[in-house]
């Protein structure tokens, strides 16, 4: 029997830690934007409510049982005839482990920005400097000192959750979860609060809210259902990684239910509070992957208090990334430790140090070697696309493939049926039998076959 989580909340703290990060206030509204505002959040949550749930619970069930890293539980719990699906499933949870250190080094420089503008460098103008140097950074002018600041930040954020998890990671994130997750919660009610006075933010909330469905295709789904899968760390091993320290009478499926609706409200609120601002500043909303980042510091610049608020924010925000990247690197390090028989400190040195490579590449795609185009997109954007459009949805239908074709039903409903609340109804355990075991293979395999087409 591995290590457990400590406390009855441990595991739903952790999960909520993985799932809420920078897919929900980065990747979120900067994908609305770029697909269409109000139907791409339809889409998204169509896909959280019918394949997500049932997914993070079939992931959280993998986990438990086979009671091993993620990629031993479908060696193990397929009796060998799914041991490739566990070693596809790392890839993808290596690539983003390694490209989520870009973004998460893009927290650690605006928090470092914001604090250098409360202290009065400049004023206003060093809320501009910021925009200035992040626009630089995510591409339009390749210059060596942004991009040695660039790597410079995502070495400190990955070498920094690395020191975490030799550390011991499950006592830390229950900690900050419980304290900083919360806060950053009303920061962000707050802020959509607040941004809806500014002028010019109710033409962004038309685009949030107003759907116009003649923009449907292959792409715009695609990308939603990348998103739900991303935002909720599902396809990527962290889901069944955390699923393996759950306790014997954690309640799965209400932890899953859980864990997806606030990481949901977390996005949702993170739109209504970053795309109307968008608006608000005359920016362009298809403005590239930084419109979280450059619309942050403009929303908080006009309220008292602001700058002293802008930097809570990227200090939750950070923290959110932190956790999320953490519980990458324990799936990773879980892996290692096991199959190479290292210690818990070896293998998070291997992985972390390996990982920074891989992270150096992608943080220097937006300079010097922003000329390097693999089917038209830098190697940040393609690490990214490849992960969530690609590695995570497949990776989550071998896990329901596993769960509906290879496990054996009893032995499905009784891991769902253990716990220590009331159990689930009869007709819940059918349904979630039937999505995982017909609707999501097939749906999500068109999905990507359509998606794929449509490029
Ligand atoms: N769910 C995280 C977020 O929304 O930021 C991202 C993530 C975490 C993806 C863990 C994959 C993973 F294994």
């Amino acid at each position: 029997m591995r290590e457990s989580f400590q406390s009855k909340t441990g595991a739903l703290l952790a999960l909520v830690g993985s799932a809420v990060g920078l897919g929900n206030l980065w990747r979120f509204p900067y994908m609305t934007s770029q697909y269409g505002g109000a139907l791409f959040i339809i889409i998204y949550l169509l896909f959280i409510i019918f394949f997500s749930i049932p997914l993070f619970t079939a992931e959280t069930l993998i986990g438990r049982r086979a009671q091993t890293n993620a990629c031993e539980a479908f060696n193990k719990l397929s009796h060998g005839k799914m041991r490739w699906a566990g070693s596809f499933g790392m890839i993808g949870c290596f690539l983003v482990t390694s490209y989520y250190c870009v973004v998460g080094g893009w927290c650690i420089n605006y928090l470092f920005r914001s604090v250098a503008n409360l202290l009065g460098r400049g004023g206003l103008s060093g809320i501009e400097s910021l925009q200035t140097t992040f626009v630089t950074v995510s591409g339009s002018l390749p210059q060596w000192s942004e991009s040695v600041q660039s790597v410079l930040f995502t070495l400190v954020f990955a070498l920094t959750c690395g020191a975490i998890v030799i550390i011991g990671v499950k006592k830390g994130i229950e900690t900050s979860c419980k304290w900083i997750m919360p806060i950053l919660f009303l920061l962000i009610i707050f802020m959509a609060i607040r941004v809806m006075f500014l002028p010019g933010a109710m033409e962004g909330m038309a685009f949030l809210f107003r759907p116009d469905f003649s923009c449907i295709n292959g792409k715009v789904v695609m990308a939603a259902m990348g998103q739900a899968f991303f935002s909720l760390s599902l396809g990527s091993m962290a889901v069944i990684t955390y699923g393996s320290y759950m306790r014997r009478d954690d309640s799965i499926g209400q932890i899953s239910t859980f864990t997806a609706f606030s990481d949901t409200i977390f996005a949702v609120i993170a739109s209504v509070m970053i795309i109307p601002a968008v608006f608000a500043m005359g920016l362009e909303v298809s403005q590239g992957a930084g419109v979280s980042f450059i619309s942050m510091p403009f929303v908080f610049s006009n309220i008292p208090g602001g700058p002293v608020l802008l930097i809570l924010f990227f200090i939750g925000l950070l923290f959110a990334s932190v956790s999320s990247e953490i519980s990458m690197l324990e799936s990773n390090v879980a892996y290692v430790m096991e199959k190479l028989k290292m210690s818990r400190k070896g293998a998070t040195i291997l992985v972390t140090l390996t990982a920074s490579v891989f992270a150096v590449l992608c943080a220097l795609s937006f300079g010097p070697l922003s000329h390097i185009k693999i089917l038209d997109r830098n190697i940040f954007d393609l690490f990214d696309a490849a992960t969530a459009n690609i590695f995570f949805p497949v990776t989550g239908v071998l896990g329901t493939i596993l769960i509906g074709w290879v496990m054996k039903k009893e032995h499905v409903v009784a891991e769902l049926s253990r716990t220590s609340s009331p159990r689930p109804h009869k007709t819940t355990i059918k349904a979630f039998y039937v999505i995982t075991k017909y609707i999501i293979p097939i749906m999500v395999t068109a999905i990507i076959i359509n998606g794929l087409i449509s490029q």
